[in-house]
């Protein structure tokens, strides 16, 4: 990576400019990050945040966070927007789904360009964000006519046994910096579909992208059923977080982060007999077989790995190579990381943006140090590129042991372990050693080996593909994992059933009154002759 020169510093600056104004900001500017009702709330009183630009460590805005009356009232003007969405019919409330994807469509190419700005993925997989978006749009809106309840066969006569789903209330929205649009797309589209409000807390890390998101939601919903429905409530965890699990207003919370965080949500959200979608940690792997079309292969960890600079739930962490292959592969894998292109996410050349903070370096090296010492071997990278600002780390891999105790954690860095192994066996067993169960893969030729993967004592996690890696996932199936990753569904399938409430309704069209099960109950009337 090369030294940054006076002239890259302006030009990056004069890119930062474009990119924050074509969005209505200017760069440094004091922002409003709370809003309700249809508005931004003009001078939030929580403390401030400030938003910085991981490539260079530069300021790029900052924002006024929600004090936690400032939150109530988020939270009161979602609950009445509420009362009013949930009687517009499911179909009309795709209309406005309809339309918030067109103007996500619209922006497309602004949108992901902050994106890159403000996380650093690179600038195709923010556009790649964006249209993961769109796509949730577009599902809701098919969902929209969909939203299907059972018939059943009542076993008493003159009855019919029916379930219906009803809109369940204020969703609140947790998201963190990786998927700053995507996730939370997932929920508010299916959200406003099902007759939801919401209130969302996005990561401190990626705030702007948030109030850009709010300003889009206010500019498509004015003057409709849906004005008011979505409220924004940046702040930190301690203050705006707590406040949202513990707000009895909030039937259901989506949140997105690590185990840690899950366990919070779990026990606030839990305690008040609200339920929560959890996507925690993910501890992926990708098995390689002595059969598999090395190729596809080298490609598939790449991007797993490599790709979001390893900051995906879903990134490639762990490589269980068989012993037929693994040396040459490992030889492959490491010339192709040497050619990975590291620098500004913005540039199109770029592989691998900066990590988000200053944190997640130091979590990067830490993670680095305890490998080595608990007797890992660095094959590949384990520097952090200090030559220019920014957060920038080189992709790494190291030789470990399955029973290392750091491999039954995520780091959130672009870290591989990998392992060699005799048999499929034995590497399923590895792939379902660790506490986290969200994505693996399995690269063969062979059917029956697909198949053992596939079955019931193949992998553990939600997702298990085949010849595909463990990220990247498309919408239209539920997304989540197992374990410790919290065992909640997002997107796409019946994912949408979380976001409602089920009822089942018996309804008696005779003038007896049966009882099920065959009980009878002969009570005398005493008004009776
Ligand atoms: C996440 O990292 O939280 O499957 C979500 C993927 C993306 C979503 C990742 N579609 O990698």
């Amino acid at each position: 990576m090369r030294v940054e020169s006076e002239h890259d510093v302006r030009t990056r600056e004069s890119q930062v400019e474009t990119i924050v104004s074509a969005l209505g900001i200017s760069s440094g500017d004091v922002v409003s990050g709370v809003a309700h009702s249809g508005s931004f709330l003009a001078h939030p009183k929580g403390p401030e945040l400030k938003t910085f630009d991981p490539s260079t460590g530069s300021l790029l805005a900052r924002i006024r966070t929600a004090a936690p009356d400032e939150y109530a009232a988020a939270s009161a003007a979602a609950q009445s927007a509420f009362y009013r969405w949930r009687m517009v019919p499911a179909p009309r409330r795709g209309d406005i789904v309809r339309e918030l994807g067109q103007a996500f469509r619209n922006r497309k190419e602004a949108l992901a360009r902050l994106v890159s700005l403000e996380n650093g993925k690179i600038l195709s997989e923010a556009r790649g964000e964006v249209q993961e978006v769109i796509d949730i749009c577009d599902f809701a809106v098919g969902l929209s006519r969909q939203l299907y309840g059972n018939q059943m066969q009542s076993e008493r006569p003159h009855h019919r046994l029916t379930e219906q789903w009803h809109p369940l209330g204020v969703l609140g929205i947790i998201s963190a910096f990786n998927f700053p649009l995507a996730v939370p797309g997932w929920g508010w589209a299916l959200a406003l579909v099902c007759g939801d409000s919401i209130i969302w807390k996005p990561s401190s890390l990626t705030p702007l992208i948030s109030i850009v998101a709010q300003r889009i939601f206010h500019d498509v919903t004015r003057g409709t059923e849906a004005e008011g429905v979505f409220s924004l409530a940046i702040g930190s965890g301690s203050v705006v977080g707590a406040t949202l699990l513990a707000d009895p207003g909030v039937p259901l919370i989506q949140a997105t982060g690590s185990c840690a965080l899950g366990e919070r949500v779990s026990a606030a959200v839990g305690k008040r007999g609200g339920r929560s979608i959890l996507e925690l940690g993910g501890n992926n792997a990708v098995i390689i077989l002595d059969d598999a079309d090395l190729d596809l292969a080298l490609r598939a960890v790449l991007f797993g790995a490599v790709g979001t600079a390893g900051q995906r739930c879903t990134s490639t962490r762990r490589l269980i190579l068989q012993r037929g292959i693994a040396g040459r592969f490992l030889d492959r894998l490491v010339r192709s990381y040497a050619t990975v292109r590291i620098g500004d996410p913005l540039d199109e050349a770029t592989l691998m943006g900066p990590l988000v903070s200053a944190e997640a370096v130091a979590a990067f090296s830490e993670g680095v140090s305890t490998i080595k010492a608990q007797g890992g071997q660095l094959l590949y990278g384990g520097r952090v590129l200090r030559d220019r600002a920014g957060h920038f780390v080189q992709p790494t891999i190291v030789q470990s042991r399955p029973e290392m105790p750091i491999c039954a954690e995520e780091i959130f860095a672009p870290i591989l372990h990998t392992f060699t192994v005799d048999s499929l066996e034995q590497a399923i067993a590895i792939n379902n050693s660790v506490p986290q169960g969200l994505s693996s893969s399995l690269i063969t030729r062979s059917l029956r080996s697909a198949e053992v993967w596939l079955s019931a004592a193949g992998s553990d996690c939600g997702i298990a593909n085949v010849n595909a890696g463990t990220s990247g996932a498309e919408i239209g199936a539920a997304f989540g994992g197992e374990k410790a990753t919290g065992g909640g569904r997002q997107a796409g399938s019946d994912s949408w059933k979380a976001y409602m409430r089920r009822q089942t309704c018996t309804i008696n069209y005779g003038a007896e009154l049966p009882l099920a099960q065959g009980v009878t109950f002969d009570v005398r009337d005493a008004d009776m002759p």
